[in-house]
């Protein structure tokens, strides 16, 4: 058994004073626990139906299509602003300082679709709120969130949880 919570590490004040950043770049380059992970969280959502995962650039992509391709679904990238070269839906969402924005293209979820979001990281939740935003706009059903590591101390369950979409992480910090 592969201990994930080990292999990503605390960076004190990194980006800023302050700030603890969880670097999991440990993880992907550890096989084993690269291949646990891509597991873990595609057989949480394996009996769901799933026919397409979402990420947000840029970690989301990395989590995200592996566990797309273990669920056998297709994977739809949300992009930061600009990069998608057709039509695009956009959901904007508080930071800290100031507001982001992430896209997808406007035709990438039909109405039939069942998806789940993915991403490394939930903190505040305000990035995975955005895409479910986006996910709902589309008219697809939205299953639920996964992902690597929740910083439960946030409280982002409070975003994100209701009774149709549920939240799944490997590792929780309290
Ligand atoms: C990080 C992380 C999540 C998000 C979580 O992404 O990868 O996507 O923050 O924070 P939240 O729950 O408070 O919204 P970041 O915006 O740093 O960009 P990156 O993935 O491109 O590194
Ligand atoms: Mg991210």
């Amino acid at each position: 058994m592969v201990d994930i919570a080990s292999r990503i590490i605390d960076i004190p004040d990194y980006p800023e004073p302050g700030v603890v950043f969880k670097d999991i770049t440990p993880l992907f380059a550890d096989p084993e626990a690269l291949r646990a992970t891509v597991d873990a969280l595609a057989d949480h959502f394996r009996a769901l139906g799933v026919t397409k995962v979402i990420g947000p650039e840029a970690r989301g992509f990395m989590v995200g299509v592996p566990v797309a391709l273990e669920l056998g679904a297709g994977f739809v990238p949300a992009r930061k602003p600009g990069k998608l070269p057709r039509k695009t839906i956009s959901m904007s969402y508080e930071l800290e300082y100031g507001t982001d924005t992430l896209e997808i293209h406007a035709d990438a979820l039909t109405p039939d679709d069942r998806v789940v979001i993915i991403d490394d990281l939930i903190a505040t939740g305000g990035t995975l709120a955005a895409v479910g935003k986006l996910v709902e706009e589309t008219g697809a059903a939205l299953l639920g969130y996964g992902c690597i590591l929740e910083l439960a101390f946030l409280s982002p369950r409070k975003v994100l949880e209701t009774k149709d979409h549920e939240v799944f992480s490997l590792v929780t910090v309290e």
